[in-house]
């Protein structure tokens, strides 16, 4: 197939061009690179081996998005595309409704124009809400505790409507636990501008000597060690769950699909500094602070239905995760080069 990956250049989405590429995959990437550097671009083509065609532009600009499909042959669309940052979300509401709204709408309209009708979403295991059952089964209750987590509920309603609608549409939305690592040649991985939000880059950068402790935010949660645990998924591992996906999805009886994607192992935040000290030889200086606002204490996932349905599951273990992460960062200690 010819997949337009937008967000391509992104974390997720950038493993997930290597692995459509290397699974017999054509790729157009769509990104606004408001989140990403361009120079991931050449990256990816070395390690592809493969032109990668890039349109750099804003999916909510509805012309262009039309522009875009009116010239490329395109059988397929993922769409990873969208503001991901939770607190910033809280801060600016209207920004984060108004660009992960509207860039899915001008994708989905352009889709159907064009009869392209077959869509991978990258969706959030945050869509379970403030107090989910462990393990999390997607036929949980969805809700959202900040406004980015209520884009990823709002636009898998809409997905699951417009699925409805007309059974020419096959549309999988894929519920990620929490993505870390990186490609094992240490040329691709997460980028975070400024203050990282989320705990393996901040970890990663206290080791790489960017940063001088991490911060634990609580440890008198109801868990094994008082911190919080989470289902932690190889980005790569992820990759191969989005692949798999699209190559179900256009077989399913069913129009709309949904499946979490996890390892099933809870992991607690001391543990990570456990794994990321063994992987990368160094210590990583650490104090207990407050809570952090909207945090909950577990987290992981039900990955029956995936491993089912899709023939996949998550093979890489913390260590694998940590050790990929080191690799990326000490080759990368700034991230990507600005060109
Ligand atoms: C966060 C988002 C979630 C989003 C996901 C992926 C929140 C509340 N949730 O998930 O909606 O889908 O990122 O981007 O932000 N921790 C520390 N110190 C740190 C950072 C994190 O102790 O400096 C702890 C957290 O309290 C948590 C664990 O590490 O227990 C993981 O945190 P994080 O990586 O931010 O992921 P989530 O909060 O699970």
């Amino acid at each position: 197939m010819r997949v337009l990956v937008s967000g391509g250049a992104g974390y997720i989405g950038s493993h997930t061009v290597i692995r459509l590429v290397e699974a017999g995959h054509d790729v157009v990437v769509v990104d606004d690179f408001s989140n990403a550097k361009p120079t991931v671009v050449g990256r990816l083509e070395a390690l592809t081996g493969r032109p990668i065609p890039v349109h750099a532009i804003d999916l909510t600009d509805t012309d262009k998005t039309e522009h875009l499909f009116a010239h490329e042959q395109i059988d397929a669309v993922i769409h990873f595309a969208g503001f991901k940052a939770v607190g910033e979300s809280v801060a600016k509401p209207l920004a984060y409704y108004q660009n992960n709204l509207d860039s899915t709408f001008s994708l989905l309209r352009a889709m159907d124009r064009h009869d392209v009708r077959t869509l991978v979403f990258s969706s959030s295991a945050t869509v379970y809400g403030a107090e989910p059952e462990l393990p999390m089964t997607e036929d949980l209750p969805t809700s959202a505790t900040n406004p980015y987590g209520w884009t990823k509920v709002m636009i898998e309603q809409i997905l699951s409507d417009v699925a409805a609608s007309d059974d020419r549409w096959r549309i999988a939305a894929l519920r990620y636990f929490n993505p870390v690592g990186a490609h094992a040649s240490g040329d691709i991985g997460e980028d975070p501008s400024g203050i990282p939000n989320n705990l393996m880059p901040f970890v990663a950068q206290v080791a790489v000597g960017r940063r001088e402790q991490l911060s634990v935010f609580g440890d008198d949660y109801d868990t094994v060690d008082g911190t919080g645990v989470r289902d932690y998924i190889h980005v790569d591992d992820l990759a191969a769950g989005h692949v798999a996906a699209l190559d179900t999805v256009g077989s399913r009886a069913e129009p709309m699909s949904v499946w979490n994607l996890g390892t099933g192992q809870g992991v607690s935040v001391l543990q990570v500094i456990k794994a990321f000290e063994r992987a990368s030889g160094r210590p990583i200086p650490y104090e207990i602070a407050p809570r952090r606002a909207g945090d909950i204490a577990a987290s992981y996932a039900d990955p029956a239905r995936a491993n089912a349905d899709l023939g996949w599951r998550a093979t890489k273990t913390i260590d694998d995760m940590c050790a990929d992460t080191w690799r990326w960062q000490s080759k990368n200690p700034n991230g990507y080069p600005d060109a």
